[in-house]
């Protein structure tokens, strides 16, 4: 008789670092009773600022995904900026991901896991979509809604993105969306995004950027500093993904906001 299919978050187990890789993981960390992985141990890690402790709170996560993500997205994005719809869309070409292509994605900071969920239907049964967050109160909806969408092939799993204690090249594919800025150090947690994607696999990014011109910068960055969210350089992503290892960057801007995507180079056969 064939064994029955390992569970999803079981699957995500089988991917956290161990010892022998760059970032060590508790391969035998606990499923929580929400039902994600719990790499933190109960641990919450240090804040950023207002913004990630709203991200903590029990009162956004609830209307995150319905009214929060939407109307502050499309604050940041302007008026032309893509919608939620068209965010999801774009997540799925910029990671070149095919319908039922069988691929292992990544949603680093997933929150209520919109783009997880999304990655999963279009990764189909036998591939597997993982969300990464540090916040219980968003894994708690995240997991929520993935059950009610009936997806075998979501896991959740509660862990800080600036040190990804998933195993070298675990990943084909690699988003993170609206929250690189809110991390304290989000060089750190790129060269994590980096380790954790295969060579040749594709990663996207959607967070802010500088736009404002230079008379009125230092509202910008005061703004930013209150809230503990940084506003990137205009090219400064751009050139920490080249310096990286990235190629085949592409570079679009919607508002105060940028997508860029790239490929971790492979080594020339
Ligand atoms: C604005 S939400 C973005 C959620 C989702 N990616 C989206 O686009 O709607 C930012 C998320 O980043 C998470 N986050 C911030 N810093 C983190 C870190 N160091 N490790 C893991 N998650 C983090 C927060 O808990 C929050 O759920």
């Amino acid at each position: 008789m064939l064994d029955p299919p390992l569970p999803a978050v079981e699957r995500a187990r089988e991917l956290v670092a161990t010892s022998s890789d760059d970032a060590e993981g508790d391969a035998a960390a606990p499923v929580s009773p929400g039902g994600y992985l719990d790499l933190l141990a109960g641990r919450i890690p240090d804040s950023t600022g207002r913004a990630q402790d709203l991200m903590l709170s029990g009162v956004v996560p609830r209307i995150y995904e319905r009214w929060w993500r939407p109307a502050l997205g499309r604050l940041a994005k302007g008026p032309l900026g893509p919608s939620m719809e068209g965010e999801r869309r774009l997540v799925r070409e910029l990671l070149r991901l095919e319908p039922g292509d069988g691929a292992t994605v990544l949603d680093v900071a997933c929150g209520t896991g919109s783009f997880t969920r999304e990655l999963a239907r279009v990764v189909g049964p036998a591939g597997l979509a993982v969300g990464i967050d540090v916040s219980k109160t968003m894994l708690a909806r995240a997991t929520a809604f993935a059950d009610r969408a009936g997806l075998r092939n979501v896991a959740y799993v509660r862990g800080d993105a600036e040190a990804l204690a998933f195993g070298e090249g675990s990943f084909d594919a690699v988003c993170c969306f609206a929250a690189l800025h809110l991390f304290s150090d989000p060089m750190r947690g790129l060269d994590r995004m980096h380790a954790v994607l295969r060579p040749g696999g594709r990663l996207a990014i959607m967070t802010s950027v500088r736009r404002f011109p230079r008379s009125l910068r230092s509202v910008e960055s005061t703004l930013g500093k209150l809230g503990g969210m940084r506003v990137f350089g205009t090219q400064e992503l751009h050139d920490a993904l080249r310096a990286r290892g990235f190629e085949a960057l592409e570079w679009q801007l919607a508002g105060v906001t940028q997508f860029v995507t790239g490929r971790r180079s492979a080594p020339a056969e």
